[in-house]
């Protein structure tokens, strides 16, 4: 669940793109409309070249002036979760994955993790410029603009920050120091070293800023005044209106951050997770002939909310790790019997042909029978949605992902496009770096293994494990479900006509 509505996350107009891919040499190129020459038998059978044509393409995006901006280092869409997957992709680069190097840099797979360490130097400096000049904000982020060469709050960020998008970005960080640490190249200590200092200084200000006692977190914080330092006898920190983070999804991370480095007393810890047990419940699924299979309560039951295992070893844990496999169970035959071609995530809306405009943010999209929301928009669906089945299974997630893709105008110059109606009458022509790139952070196994090694060097793993044990097992005693097969996708979004984006045929 993202408490903040995405209200900025344009990267780029299909057709206005100022940069074009980067070309290749013909031999190693794949097709752009890759994705109809394979059968879902194929990806079942073996995806390893599925997978390379995939990343291959999604890796167009990655350029400067079109994802990114090279001069700061900064993802262009100021959406939050994009901060932490930007950075989740180049800790792999930098631990040598040869899939992320498929994506960044195909025609030199030997020179990703120069790229990734050059651009995570910009971008620090970016940071410790923004802690320069508004230090009201402790070392966190509040939404900004990108395409300057010093980032600002977006006008409707002023003086505010959010504490859920910092918890997925502080964590994003300490798995990259981690994959830096672990190259065992002396040459990345140094930079290393400047992202902990950044890091750590966030540990002395989270508590100061967002706790507000008796195990209450804010999940929006307004600022007195940005300018002014943290301990300025003018600033201050209020709670915005009565939103608290308390969820038992991706605001989870920014529990843990206050939980283990913010100096709270042990009263204090243990209300942070009194505070949130409301709201893990159990339910079971059952539409048609399938289930009663036990799963998690959704907010929505978008994909979305599955976020925090792609950062924290959630998955070590027996009890999650089944709890979680049953959601995708419920979300790929949920599917199939709704005779929907994919499946459900927050994304944005398809664009209104007339105007070239998306017409606007759909959250609400996911599972109503097993979410605490029910009221639902379920007319579009996107091929992020198949990220947590990938964790599970890469094949099957990859076959729902073709499914999708296949659709009209589904594929483009730069990979996946955003979204697509159900009933194939339109889609959004657009790129952000949640729809495509959180895909692939989960192709690449999400950066739970750096975070693990750290938090044992950090001697918080065990705490981790006990606190999150607890939790689920008080709620999740008896599963059932738990063997019912993934489904496979049954339907596909009709041909209504569209035509495929001209450079993609
Ligand atoms: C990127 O955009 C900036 C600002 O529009 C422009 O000055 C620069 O030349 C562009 N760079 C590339 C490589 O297209
Ligand atoms: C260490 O990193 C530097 C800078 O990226 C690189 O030139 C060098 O080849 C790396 N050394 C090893 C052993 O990977
Ligand atoms: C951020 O700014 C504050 C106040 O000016 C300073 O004390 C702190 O060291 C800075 N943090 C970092 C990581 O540069
Ligand atoms: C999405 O677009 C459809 C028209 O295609 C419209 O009916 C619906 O209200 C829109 N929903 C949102 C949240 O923008
Ligand atoms: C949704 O969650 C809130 C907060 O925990 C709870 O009060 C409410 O009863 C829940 N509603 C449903 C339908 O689950
Ligand atoms: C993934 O699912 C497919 C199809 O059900 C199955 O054949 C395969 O063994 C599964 N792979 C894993 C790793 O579970």
């Amino acid at each position: 669940m993202r408490l903040s509505q995405i209200s900025t996350s344009t990267v780029l107009w299909l057709g206005l793109a100022q940069a074009l891919p980067k070309t290749s040499s013909q031999a190693s190129k794949p097709s752009c409309r890759f994705a109809a020459e394979y059968t879902q038998e194929q990806i079942l059978r073996d995806p390893t070249d599925f997978l390379d044509d995939m990343l291959y393409w999604e890796g167009k995006f990655h350029q400067n002036n079109v994802s990114y901006n090279a001069d700061n280092g900064m993802s262009y869409d100021g959406t939050s979760i994009d901060w932490a997957l930007q950075i989740m992709l180049y800790a792999h680069a930098v631990s040598g994955s040869s899939q992320a190097a498929r994506f960044l840099s195909p025609d030199h797979p030997s020179a990703a993790p120069k790229i990734a360490v050059s651009i995570m130097e910009t971008k620090l400096q970016t940071y410790q410029k923004f802690n320069e000049t508004y230090p009201g904000f402790g070392g966190f982020l509040p939404w900004f603009t990108s395409s300057t060469q010093d980032i600002t709050p977006t006008w409707d960020w002023v003086n505010r920050v959010p504490a859920l998008d910092n918890g997925e970005l502080l964590w994003a960080v300490y798995g990259f120091i981690q994959a830096l640490e672990s190259t065992g190249n002396k040459s990345y200590l140094g930079l290393a070293q400047k992202w902990q200092t950044w890091m750590d200084y966030t540990k002395t200000t989270a508590a100061k800023i967002f706790y507000l006692g008796d195990g209450q977190v804010c999940a929006v914080i307004d600022l007195k005044d940005q300018s002014l330092p943290v301990d300025h006898p003018d600033q201050s920190y209020t709670c915005e209106g009565s939103g608290r983070l308390n969820d038992p999804y991706e605001g989870e991370l920014f529990t843990f951050w206050l939980q283990f480095f913010a100096d709270l007393p042990d009263s204090d810890k243990k209300a942070l997770w009194e505070t949130k047990r409301p709201q893990l419940v159990s339910v079971d699924y059952h539409v048609g002939n399938v289930g009663p299979i036990t799963v998690q309560k959704g907010y929505w039951f978008s994909s979305h909310e599955t976020w925090k295992v792609m950062e924290m070893p959630y998955y070590d844990i027996d009890i999650v790790r089944r709890v979680y496999e049953n959601a995708e169970r419920v979300r790929t035959c949920n599917s199939v019997v709704t005779k929907n071609p994919g499946m459900f995530a927050s994304v944005n809306n398809i664009t209104d042909p007339s105007t070239g405009d998306v017409v606007g943010y759909i959250s609400n999209a996911g599972i109503p029978s097993i979410s605490n929301q029910t009221v639902q928009e379920l007319d579009v669906i996107t091929p992020y949605s198949v990220f947590p089945t990938i964790l599970f299974n890469k094949s099957v997630g990859l076959a729902w992902w073709r499914n999708m893709v296949v659709a009209r105008k589904m594929q483009n110059i730069y990979g996946s496009t955003e979204s697509t109606r159900v009933d194939g009458t339109g889609v959004s022509a657009l790129l952000t770096w949640d729809s495509k790139v959180t895909t692939v952070s989960a192709l690449l196994g999400g950066v739970t293994d750096f975070v693990r090694q750290k938090m044992k060097a950090d001697k918080i793993y065990d705490e981790f494990v006990d606190i999150i044990e607890t939790e689920y097992s008080r709620v999740f005693k008896n599963l059932k479900g738990e063997d019912v097969a993934f489904c496979l996708p049954w339907d596909t979004v009709p041909d209504t006509g569209l035509a495929d984006f001209a450079l993609c045929q």
